[in-house]
């Protein structure tokens, strides 16, 4: 089992990739602390498949978007299962708006729940690894678009841009106690995120033609990835960006 016995927190875990994570993590033997903000059902229906699986999860409601939630998690993590190996800042949200049509509300919102969140929880994970002695991952769940622009989508790619450099400069820093800080980067997954493009067939076929392998992924192609990054299997992997993206990034019509 890659992950047997170790703590890990995913940020909103409860739909979409970061649901696919805690299924694939606690299968390969993790205890899990299951974030969330809306849909408690969800978080229960999760964790008693977890259960009947035979892994362990908790759920606790937390807007990782201040510190105090933040806090809040990796203190469930201690009192839960008595220590923290990985924290995936993975809770993020999107308003598919051009760099004219932005509010400052918006901007707010999507710098605050993707980017301010992954910086904090960065720090407050790395404090309780260097407290712990014996390292830790922090594996942030950015996106092609942290270095690919997604015209429509600017604060989205902001935020993502700065993923990038956090997990640069944050990996340097803290390497020296062990601690890995990673950016997996998927391309279109079949998410809630993605919700308005699975429904339209035209757009759905232009996105799949656009795609190398022709197909969005799915949530559990990319766990999978989550996991081997998460584990000692990449134990030589830090302050740097994994794609899984089906080649989307590398796409061309061929001029
Ligand atoms: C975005 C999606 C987009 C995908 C591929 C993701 O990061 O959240 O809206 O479809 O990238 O471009």
């Amino acid at each position: 089992m890659l992950l047997k016995d170790k703590t890990v927190i995913v940020t909103g875990g409860n739909s979409g990739i970061g649901e696919a994570i805690v299924l694939a993590a606690a299968a390969e033997g993790a205890n899990i602390v299951i974030d969330y903000v809306a849909h408690p059902e969800e978080t229960s229906s999760l964790i008693a498949r977890v259960e009947e699986a035979g892994g362990k999860a908790v759920g606790l409601e937390a807007d990782i978007s201040s510190l105090a939630g933040l806090q809040a998690l990796v203190q469930k993590a201690v009192e839960a299962f008595g220590s923290l190996d990985v924290l995936v800042n993975n809770a993020g949200i999107e308003t598919r708006t051009s760099v004219l049509e932005t509010s400052e509300e918006q901007y707010q919102k999507v710098l605050d729940i993707n980017l301010k969140s992954a910086f904090f929880g960065t720090q407050l994970a790395a404090k309780q690894f260097i407290l712990q002695g014996r390292g830790g991952v922090i594996l942030n769940i950015s996106s092609v678009h942290e270095d690919w622009p997604m015209p429509g989508n600017t604060a989205y790619c902001v935020s993502k841009g700065g993923m990038r450099m956090l997990t640069r400069t944050a990996g340097v820093e803290l390497g020296e106690h062990g601690i890995r800080v990673l950016n997996l980067c998927p391309g279109a997954v079949e998410t809630p995120i993605n919700a308005s493009t699975m429904a339209d067939a035209g757009k759905l076929k232009s996105l799949n033609a656009a795609i190398p392998l022709g197909r969005m992924a799915k949530p559990e192609e990319i766990a999978r990835m989550a996991v081997v990054l998460a584990s000692n299997t990449s134990a030589y992997v830090t302050s740097t960006s994994v794609f899984v993206d089906g080649g989307i990034m590398q796409g061309s019509v061929g001029l």
